[in-house]
């Protein structure tokens, strides 16, 4: 089975890359900035370096927000022939603070009281009548960059008029006191792989690690284990990180990593999360294909029940020292015995194999 791992080419995504080469068999790294998606009457085309992408069997897509629009439509393209374990609607979901806490309410996921205002106006009145402190985050904004806490209302309209002079979207949020701490789960599937703790550096109420917090391994409650599973599931990501914050006896998910780095975490919790997330695609990879083949061989069959003696099935080529093997659902099929005579009847991309 093939992988492809799209990314920015970073630490993490070349650790999951190289983990994934004991588990696939082959795995190719590939940069998002040399991707192009095509659409046209005859329909989309994913491009890599300008020719069309060959075919996996498992796509991961990484990368920042600022590629979400493209992680999309890489996804829209190859989805439903390809597993991905990202969804094309987690993109613009989950590279969103505000979207993704809007979907996760959905599903009754916990979060803390935020607001998205359209305009100053409306966002002054916000911070008017909130109980400070207050956080206010750029909508995008990632490793704690964009976080800003406001402990009254003046420091909180002066924050506000900066961010509408740089015009980045941006959601005022309530403030969950957590004694500077958050907790990072990495959720693949239904498992959480690997879960720390971190503390913000000193006056500090960022936790994140480039913002100098420190990681420690940390063993997550089943509650806080199926809250961020569930986070994962609404934003239909199977591998991610979830951002927790707990308070008390209170728990609030306050945003999704579509792209997490795996270092800290990894260093923190001794883990190997590259080869947990390897493993977990590589297993996903192959309970999809065996769906995706289950399926196409119940409708080959219903084609030979309605008396349509040819079908059409989607298959990878597998092409071993110049030898094609030709899958054993089809083989069986076609109900061919071992030393039968066949006639090959081959063109430029085209084989038919018939009896004599
Ligand atoms: N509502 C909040 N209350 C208290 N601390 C917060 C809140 N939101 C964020 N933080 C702190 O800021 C850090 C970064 O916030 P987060 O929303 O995860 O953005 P980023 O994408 O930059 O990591 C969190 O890990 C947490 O330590
Ligand atoms: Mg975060």
């Amino acid at each position: 089975m093939k992988l492809a791992v799209i990314s920015l080419g970073g630490q993490s995504s070349k650790s999951i890359a190289e983990e994934s080469r004991s588990y696939f068999s082959s795995v190719s790294e590939l940069s998002i900035r040399s991707i192009e998606v095509h659409t046209t009457l005859n329909g989309s085309q994913v491009l890599c370096d300008g020719e069309p992408l060959p075919p996996f069997d498992c796509v991961y897509v990484r990368g920042s927000y600022k590629y979400a629009l493209l992680q999309q439509a890489i996804s829209e393209v190859l989805y439903k022939k390809t597993y991905l374990p990202l969804h094309p609607s987690s993109f613009p979901l989950g590279h969103n603070k505000f979207l993704t806490l809007l979907e996760l309410q959905k599903y009754n996921v916990p979060v803390p009281a935020s607001y998205f205002a359209g305009n100053i106006k409306s966002a002054r009145k916000v911070l008017e009548s909130a109980h400070y402190p207050i956080i206010m985050k750029l909508s995008t904004g990632t490793q704690g960059v964009g976080v800003m806490m406001a402990d009254s209302v003046s420091s909180a309209r002066s924050i506000l008029d900066t961010l509408e002079v740089f015009n980045q979207p941006y959601l005022i949020q309530e403030y969950i006191e957590t004694n500077a701490t958050d907790i990072r789960i990495i959720v693949a599937g239904d498992k959480v792989v690997a879960a720390m703790k971190r503390k913000a550096a000193h006056s500090e109420i960022r936790a994140n690690i480039h913002q100098g917090g420190v990681g420690v391994a940390f063993t997550p409650s089943s509650d806080i284990e199926e809250i961020a599973i569930k986070a994962a599931a609404a934003i239909k990501a199977d591998v991610c990180a979830v951002d927790i914050l707990e308070s008390g006896k209170k728990t609030y998910v306050i945003e999704l990593n579509l792209s997490p780095g795996l270092e800290g975490i990894s260093k923190a919790t001794k883990a190997n999360v590259a080869k947990e997330i390897a493993s977990y695609l590589f297993l996903q990879t192959k309970a999809y294909k065996a769906h995706k083949i289950s399926q196409d061989y119940n409708k080959f069959l219903s084609g030979i029940d309605n008396g349509n003696h040819t079908s059409q099935i989607v298959s990878h080529v597998d092409l071993k020292a110049g030898i094609l093997r030709i899958p054993e659902r089809i083989s069986k099929l076609s109900g061919f015995r071992s030393d039968e005579e066949v006639i090959y009847s081959v063109g430029k991309k085209k084989l038919v194999i018939s009896k004599t």
